[in-house]
C-alpha cells in the first residue's frame, strides 16, 4: 500500500493513546489518510481510546439534529474503518461526565493569557464564529480529554499542535498548584508531508467543499471523483503527474508498479483525464468496499453501535476513576477520602 510506506515512522508500543474527532462534517479521504488510518494502526500494541468530540462541536454547530447525525456518522466511520472495540475504547465525549468536571477544575488554573494566545480561537473568530466562552475555553476541554486518560501520545494534525502545548502548560499549572498528579502528554504530529489534495487541488477540507467522501452514496462519490479539476490538455498531450491531483490521489491507493504505470501513461500522452479519473474511482471503490459494507451493516443496527459506545464509556470511566480521585483529593473537592 503506497501511502503507508511513505508515512512509515518509528513504532510506538506500550503507550496510552488518545485522540478525538469533532463531528463537524462528513469525513473525507484527507481525514482517513491523514488521521483515522494512523488511529487504527496505533491500536496494535498500545492502549488506545478514540472518541467523538460532540461537546467540542457545540462551539460551532448549533443544531441538535445535525450534531446527533454527525456524531453517529463519525462513530460509524471509526468502526467501519477499523477501530476495534475489543482492543480499544470508543466513546462519545458527552457520555463521560468526569471530563467536564476535570475541565472545570483545569479552567481554574488556566491563565487567561494562555487562552488568548490560541491561534485556533483567532482563526475561528476570523471565520465568523461568535466569540463566546465555549470557543475561548475549547482548549481546556481538550486538555481534560487528554489528561484524564493519562495519554502518553496524542496523534493529531499539525493544526492541533498548539492545543497539545496548552494541555502540557495546563497540566504543569495544576501540578504546581496541587501536586504532581497529571501526566504530560507528547504530541504525535500526523504526517503533514502527506496532505491530501481536494478536487480543486487545494488541501481537502470539510469546510472547503472540495472533499471526496469515501462513504458517500455511489453516485455522489462518482460525481466527486469525476469533478476533479484538471487543466485542458487533450487525450494525446503529455501530462506532468506531479502536477496532477488525479495522480496524487491515485498514489494513495496504488502499489508502486501501478503508480509508475500511471505516471508513465501521463508523461507519454494518450491517457485522457476522464479515463484516469475512472481508474481512480475504481481504486477508491475497491479500497473502501469492505468498510462500506461493514458501515452499511452497522448503520442498520444502531443498537449495536450504542452498545459499543455504552461499553466504551463504562470502561473509560472505570479506567480513569483512580486519576479523578487523585485530582479531587489533590484539589480538596468531593467526599473526603475513605468516606
Ligand atoms: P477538516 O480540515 O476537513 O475540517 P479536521 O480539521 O476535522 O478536518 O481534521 C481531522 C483530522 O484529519 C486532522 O488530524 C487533520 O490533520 C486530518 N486532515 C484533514 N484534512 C486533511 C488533508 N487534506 N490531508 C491530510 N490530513 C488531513
Ligand atoms: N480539537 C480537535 C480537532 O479539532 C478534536 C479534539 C478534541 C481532540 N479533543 C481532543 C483531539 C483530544 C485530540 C485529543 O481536531
Amino acid at each position: 500500500m503506497g501511502a503507508s510506506e511513505k508515512s512509515a515512522r518509528p513504532r510506538i508500543a506500550g503507550q496510552r493513546i488518545l485522540s478525538g474527532i469533532q463531528p463537524s462534517g462528513i469525513q473525507h479521504l484527507g481525514n482517513y489518510f491523514g488521521a483515522v488510518r494512523q488511529f487504527i494502526a496505533l491500536q496494535e500494541g498500545n492502549r488506545a481510546a478514540y472518541f467523538m468530540a460532540d461537546l467540542h462541536s457545540l462551539t460551532s454547530i448549533r443544531d441538535a439534529k445535525t450534531r446527533r447525525e454527525l456524531t453517529r456518522a463519525v462513530a460509524l466511520d471509526f468502526l467501519a474503518l477499523g477501530v476495534d472495540p475489543k482492543r480499544s475504547i470508543l466513546y462519545r465525549q458527552s457520555d463521560f461526565p468526569e471530563v467536564t468536571e476535570l475541565a472545570w477544575i483545569l479552567t481554574t488554573v488556566t491563565p487567561m493569557g494562555l487562552l488568548q494566545r490560541a491561534v485556533s480561537y483567532k482563526d475561528k473568530l476570523a471565520q465568523g464564529l461568535s466569540p463566546d466562552h465555549g470557543l475561548f475555553a475549547y482548549p481546556v476541554l481538550q486538555a481534560a480529554d487528554i489528561l484524564i486518560w493519562r495519554a502518553d501520545c496524542v496523534p493529531v494534525g499539525q493544526d492541533q499542535k498548539q492545543h497539545l502545548e496548552m494541555t502540557r502548560d495546563i497540566a504543569v499549572k495544576f501540578n504546581l498548584t496541587y501536586g504532581e498528579v497529571l501526566k504530560l502528554p507528547e504530541p504525535y504530529i500526523l504526517d503533514d508531508t502527506a496532505v491530501v489534495p481536494g478536487v480543486d487541488g487545494k488541501k481537502m477540507s470539510k469546510t472547503a467543499g472540495n472533499g471526496i467522501e469515501m462513504f458517500a452514496a455511489e453516485k455522489v462519490l462518482r460525481r466527486q471523483v469525476m469533478g476533479i479539476v484538471t487543466d485542458s490538455k487533450g487525450v494525446d498531450a503529455p501530462k506532468d503527474p506531479d502536477d496532477s491531483t488525479i495522480y496524487k490521489l491515485y498514489a494513495l491507493f496504488a502499489n508502486p508498479e501501478e503508480r509508475a504505470a500511471l505516471a508513465d501513461a501521463f508523461r507519454k500522452g494518450g491517457l485522457g483525464y476522464g479515463d484516469a479519473k475512472k481508474a481512480l474511482l475504481e481504486k477508491v471503490q475497491a479500497y473502501f468496499a469492505p468498510a462500506r459494507e461493514k458501515r452499511r451493516e452497522l448503520e442498520a443496527r444502531p443498537d449495536v453501535v450504542e452498545d459499543i459506545l455504552r461499553d466504551g464509556v463504562a470502561r473509560a470511566r472505570a479506567e480513569t476513576a483512580e486519576l479523578m480521585n487523585d485530582v479531587r483529593r489533590a484539589a480538596g473537592v468531593g467526599a473526603p477520602k475513605g468516606k
